[in-house]
C-alpha cells in the first residue's frame, strides 16, 4: 500500500522544479497528478514523463483556475490535494521597485494562491472531501530582505493566508499547511542569481556560492530535499496538523 494510493493531486507551476518534484513524488506514492501551469508546452512534456496529466492553468486569471480545476475534476472525477505552487520572483531597491512588477507579483503569488485553493475548497466542500492543500511560502516570508520586498511581502501573505484558511476549512475536513523552502537550486534560482549580479555587481553563480555556503547543511538544496514534508502532509499521517509553515531550509531559520 502506498501513501497516496486512490488520492488524486493538482499542483500548480508544476511543469518544473519543486512543484514537478513534488508531481513525481506524488506518483511514486500512488497519486494520480494534474500538472498545471501557464506553461503548457512544458507541462505537456513534463506530464508523459510521469504518467501525470498536464493543464494549461494561470493563476492570475479566474477564468483559467475555474477551468483548469474543472479539467482536473473531469479527468480524475475528484481532487483530493492541491498544491499551490506557482509563483515568480522579482527583486529591486525600494526606491526602483515598478508598479506593474508588484501587481503581477502578488497577482500570482497570493492572488494566484487565493483563488485557486478557493476554487479547489469549493469543489471539496461539495463533494464532501475531507483534502488536503499545501500552499509554498518560504524563508523570504518569514523576514525582510534589503533587495526583495516585494517577493518577501508576497510569501508572508501567503503564509498568512494559509492560517486563515486552514481555520476557515477545517470544520469541512480540510487542511490546510504550507511549506517554507530556503534557497533551493534549479530555474528559479537561476533567476535570482541574475538579479543579485546585477543589484550587487556579482559575477553570475557568485550569489548562489555564497547563499549555499550560509546554509547550515552546508549547501543550497534541491528539489528532492522537499519532497518528503509535500508527501506527508498530503497523506494520512499528517491528519492533526492544521495550519502550520514548515521551515524545509537546511537550519537557515528556526521557529
Ligand atoms: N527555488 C527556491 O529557492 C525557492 C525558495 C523558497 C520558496 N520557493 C517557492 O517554491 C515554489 C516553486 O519554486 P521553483 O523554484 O520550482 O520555481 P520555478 O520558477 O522553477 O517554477 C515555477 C513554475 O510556476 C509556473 N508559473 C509561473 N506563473 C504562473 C501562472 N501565472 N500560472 C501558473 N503557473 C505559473 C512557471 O511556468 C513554472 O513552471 C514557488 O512558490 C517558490 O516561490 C522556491
Amino acid at each position: 500500500m502506498k501513501r497516496l494510493d486512490g488520492k488524486t493531486a493538482l499542483i500548480t507551476g508544476a511543469a518544473r522544479g519543486i512543484g514537478l518534484a513534488f508531481a513525481e513524488a506524488y506518483r511514486r506514492e500512488g497519486a494520480e497528478v494534474a500538472i498545471a501551469d501557464i506553461d503548457i508546452n512544458r507541462a505537456k512534456v513534463s506530464a508523459s514523463s510521469i504518467g501525470a496529466v498536464p493543464i494549461e492553468l494561470d493563476v492570475t486569471k479566474q477564468e483559467s483556475i475555474e477551468a483548469g480545476v474543472a479539467e482536473t475534476v473531469g479527468k480524475f472525477g475528484h481532487i483530493d490535494i492541491l498544491v499551490n505552487n506557482a509563483a515568480i520572483f522579482t527583486a529591486a531597491p525600494i526606491v526602483e521597485i515598478d508598479r506593474r512588477d508588484y501587481d503581477r507579483c502578488f497577482s500570482v503569488n497570493v492572488a494566484g494562491t487565493l483563488f485557486t485553493m478557493q476554487a479547489v475548497a469549493r469543489h471539496m466542500i461539495d463533494r464532501g472531501i475531507r483534502g488536503r492543500i499545501i500552499n509554498m511560502a518560504s524563508q523570504a516570508g518569514r523576514r525582510g530582505e534589503p533587495l526583495v520586498a516585494v517577493y518577501c511581502a508576497t510569501k508572508a501573505a501567503v503564509i498568512s493566508l494559509t492560517q486563515s484558511a486552514a481555520l476557515n476549512l477545517i470544520p469541512h475536513g480540510i487542511r490546510v499547511n504550507a511549506i517554507a523552502p530556503g534557497v533551493v537550486d534549479g530555474e528559479h534560482w537561476d533567476g535570482v542569481d541574475a538579479f543579485f549580479a546585477k543589484y550587487e555587481n556579482k559575477a553570475p553563480g557568485q550569489k548562489k556560492k555564497e547563499v549555499g555556503a550560509s546554509v547550515p547543511y552546508g549547501r543550497m538544496g534541491v528539489a528532492e530535499d522537499l519532497t518528503g514534508m509535500a508527501v506527508f502532509l498530503a497523506s494520512d499521517e499528517a491528519e492533526y496538523i492544521v495550519a502550520q509553515c514548515y521551515n524545509v531550509d537546511g537550519g537557515q531559520w528556526m521557529s
